[in-house]
């Protein structure tokens, strides 16, 4: 038995329930993992309220940091005793235990704590596949980033400053200006005020942004694009606001031949070695402290519903963790 997060029906953070599960011995290729902190990610409430659909009745939560009490058959990288953390690929982490499959699971080193692993995998994951992988940053551009206070802002954002970039960020909470900046913006904008993506250019002299890193969606989308330099490229990787309306291509290229990529973690961590990697180049810059991650909130795992309640409503800065 287990306390766990389960939920039968798709809707508000009512649906959360915190239940005993039976947790039966790890498959072959899992192992069960004692949660110590698990993750709170906006994620956890599109698939809470069917943006993003799971078979029901489910768990919930994707990612945490714990050590492994038990090993499945055929588990030779993992035994009793590791510390671990996994951050996506797999759903059921707001528990106090979980059998994961080996292949979503990383070794945390030495220095990077529990909490500070499960606040900033799956966040600092995405942070470097955006600013590494998709439009590598270089030093000496002006970019932009949405929700520069939040989870994934702050390390972005902290990131790109390390990699030698100006960063134009965003937040529609007047309250989180001076959080923008001690992450590292030079800029801040907010999308609330009408003609702020004018303002990006009046920054840049006219010329654009190359890339716009977008997980608001729907509310910001189309201005973005208003942003960019020719063949710029539109990153859009989240839909705080909603989902991106339909929109024609030609659109792309009446704006300057632009790019635009919807990309998710999984498919940029979607092999056992390219997982680890990326976690490693995570843990390098956090190890290095040019990234430090701020857990602004913390809940205990009953509480998961609270948590997702101030992460929907603008409420956090940072990251937001919860304890089993
Ligand atoms: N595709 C991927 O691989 C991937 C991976 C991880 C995360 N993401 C996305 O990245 C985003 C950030 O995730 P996070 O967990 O770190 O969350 P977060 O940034 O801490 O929280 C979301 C923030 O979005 C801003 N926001 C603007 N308009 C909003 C609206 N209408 N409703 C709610 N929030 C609004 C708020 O910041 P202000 O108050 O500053 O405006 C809010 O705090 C999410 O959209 C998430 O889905 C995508």
């Amino acid at each position: 038995m287990t306390k766990a997060i389960r939920f039968e029906k798709t809707g508000g953070s009512d649906v959360l329930q915190y239940v005993d599960v039976d947790l039966p011995p790890p498959g072959p290729g899992q192992v069960r993992v004692r949660n110590t902190a698990i993750g709170v990610n906006f994620i956890d409430t599109y698939q809470r309220t069917g943006l993003y659909k799971l078979p029901l009745p489910s768990g919930l939560g994707s990612e945490a940091a714990g050590i492994v009490e038990a090993v499945g058959e055929g588990v030779s990288r993992f035994k009793p005793g590791d510390r671990v953390g996994y951050a996506s690929g797999f759903v059921g982490a707001y528990a106090q235990a979980a059998n994961v499959p080996t292949a979503r699971l990383m070794k945390l080193p030495e220095g990077i704590s529990d909490e500070i692993a499960a606040a900033a995998m799956l966040k600092g994951m995405t942070a470097q596949y955006l600013l590494r992988r998709i439009h590598p940053v270089q030093a000496g551009e002006t970019i932009v980033f949405h929700a520069a206070a939040g989870g994934v802002g702050q390390i972005a954002v902290q990131w790109a400053k390390h990699l030698g970039a100006t960063i134009i960020g965003t937040t529609t909470s007047p309250s989180k200006v001076e959080q923008c900046k001690a992450n590292g913006c030079a800029h801040v904008l907010n999308t609330h005020d009408a003609g702020w993506e004018k303002k990006v250019r009046e920054i840049t002299g006219g010329a654009g942004v190359p890339v716009v890193y977008d997980s608001i969606g729907k509310d910001t989308f189309l201005a973005g694009l208003d942003c960019l330099r020719p063949r710029g490229i539109m990153v859009t990787y989240g839909n705080a606001s909603g989902p991106v309306d339909p929109f024609s291509p030609a659109l792309l290229a009446q704006k300057g031949s632009l790019f635009v990529t919807r990309p998710i973690l999984g498919h940029y961590t979607s092999t056992p070695e390219e997982l680890q990697q990326t976690a490693d180049d995570l843990f390098a810059v956090l190890a290095s402290g040019a990234v430090k991650v701020a857990i602004n909130h913390r809940y205990a795992l009953k509480d998961a519903a609270k948590a997702q309640d101030e992460l929907v409503a603008n409420r956090t800065t940072g990251a937001t963790i919860l304890i089993p």
